[in-house]
């Protein structure tokens, strides 16, 4: 994976601390040492030796087990949260609070009520909050995004957003994931998101007006987590102030077809989305444009853009905003409306009816 040149000679380092040392935590610490205003200042993690081999191998100048203590250190500038979902919530409050901005993994919370506490408290004190969404920063998405943004799609009013598993249920550490009081959801809020926010982000981040969905609950018999009391897959139809709609459908487990092809871990997988517009379409994987040129309907594959690392292209974008040299792209603002459209999804599974957003 290619890097970006270490250009920045800017006088003051900015001191990050990774709260939570699992894959997420060593995706954002990887990267900070090619990224010349980035240190890697502390981890905290409870469990021991997770830690231990954290500071083996990124050595981190300072690792905390409680996070708490972690955020009271004056010489913290930002906290990069990498914990299970429902500690999402306290441990970005009680960043902010203690004046620190908040680089936040996925899903930004377990609720739009809590996103919302988030948004203002950082506004207020005049902290980043940022939501961790590495795949905006892809080579496709790049790609697909200049494009869009040439005008290449035309009037966007359509797209697909996928990624479903056959067998693919994740464990996490104690079995949160599974389990809906520390994760918030299942598919949806774990894997969903992700697709969602890709068809989103690709179509401009227009506002989210109302959602008609079902989740469902199929494949209990494949875990053995105490604790399985969250939808294994969700489908969704969302629509859009200017017109758009979206089809979402996720799942971790499914009895998918074999026009699905297998992928490494989790038996047949895909994660893609096709955006559609008046001029052209776009398919995210593999890369590529279909588009109407004089009436005909003509395929464009479509060139990759230089492989800068996704968790990179985040970071850099991420102390940008706190230096106030870019505007955030996973910002506070969309994290509350991505965090409204999955809430919907979940309201209108149980009322059988289209919910609106207001
Ligand atoms: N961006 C991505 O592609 C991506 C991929 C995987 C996970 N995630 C997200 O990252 C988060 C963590 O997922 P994971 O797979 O690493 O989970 P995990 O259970 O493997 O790891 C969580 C870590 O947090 C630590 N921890 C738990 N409670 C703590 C506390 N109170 N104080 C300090 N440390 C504590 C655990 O010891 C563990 O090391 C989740 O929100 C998940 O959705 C994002």
């Amino acid at each position: 994976m290619k890097r970006a040149a270490k250009t920045e000679k800017s006088a003051k380092k900015i001191n990050l601390g990774v709260i939570g040392t699992g894959w997420p935590g060593q995706q954002h610490a990887r990267v900070m040492s090619d990224i010349a205003e980035a240190h890697l200042y502390a981890c905290a993690d409870l469990d021991e030796a997770r830690r231990a081999e954290f500071h083996a191998t990124y050595a981190p100048q300072k690792c905390f087990g409680d996070y708490h203590a972690l955020l009271q250190d004056p010489k913290l500038d930002a906290a990069i949260i990498c914990l299970p979902n429902f500690l999402h919530f306290p441990a970005a409050l009680a960043a902010l609070e203690a004046g620190k901005h908040v680089l936040c993994e996925k899903p930004p919370t377990m609720n739009a009520a809590e996103m919302k506490v988030l948004h203002e408290e950082a506004a207020r004190r005049g902290l980043i909050y940022y939501f961790s969404r590495q795949f905006r920063f892809t080579p496709g998405m790049r790609a697909a995004k200049g494009l869009i943004e040439a005008g290449r799609l035309g009037t966007i009013y359509h797209a697909k957003a996928t990624w479903v598993r056959s067998r693919g249920i994740p464990q996490g550490i104690g079995g949160w994931f599974t389990e809906k009081k520390r994760s918030g959801g299942g598919a949806l809020i774990d894997i969903g998101v992700h697709a969602l926010d890709s068809a989103w982000y690709l179509m401009g981040n227009p506002r989210p007006l109302a959602v008609s969905a079902q989740v469902y609950r199929n494949f209990e018999h494949l875990v053995q987590d105490p604790v399985f009391d969250v939808e294994d897959a969700a489908f969704a139809f969302i629509r859009f102030e200017n017109g758009a709609v979206v089809q979402l459908e996720t799942s971790w487990a499914g009895n998918l077809p074999d026009d699905i092809p297998q992928g490494q871990y989790f038996g047949r997988e895909i994660n893609n989305s096709v955006v559609y517009g008046t001029r052209g379409t776009i398919r995210l994987k593999p890369l590529t444009l279909f588009e109407d040129q004089s009436g005909a309907l003509v395929t464009v594959p479509v060139d990759l853009p230089d492989d800068t690392d996704s968790f990179e292209l985040q970071l850099r974008n991420f102390l940008d905003a706190v230096r106030g040299r870019a505007e955030a792209i996973n910002n506070a603002n969309q994290a509350v409306k991505l965090m409204e459209m999955l809430d919907a999804i979940y309201a209108s599974s149980v009322s059988g009816r289209e919910v609106p957003i207001v």
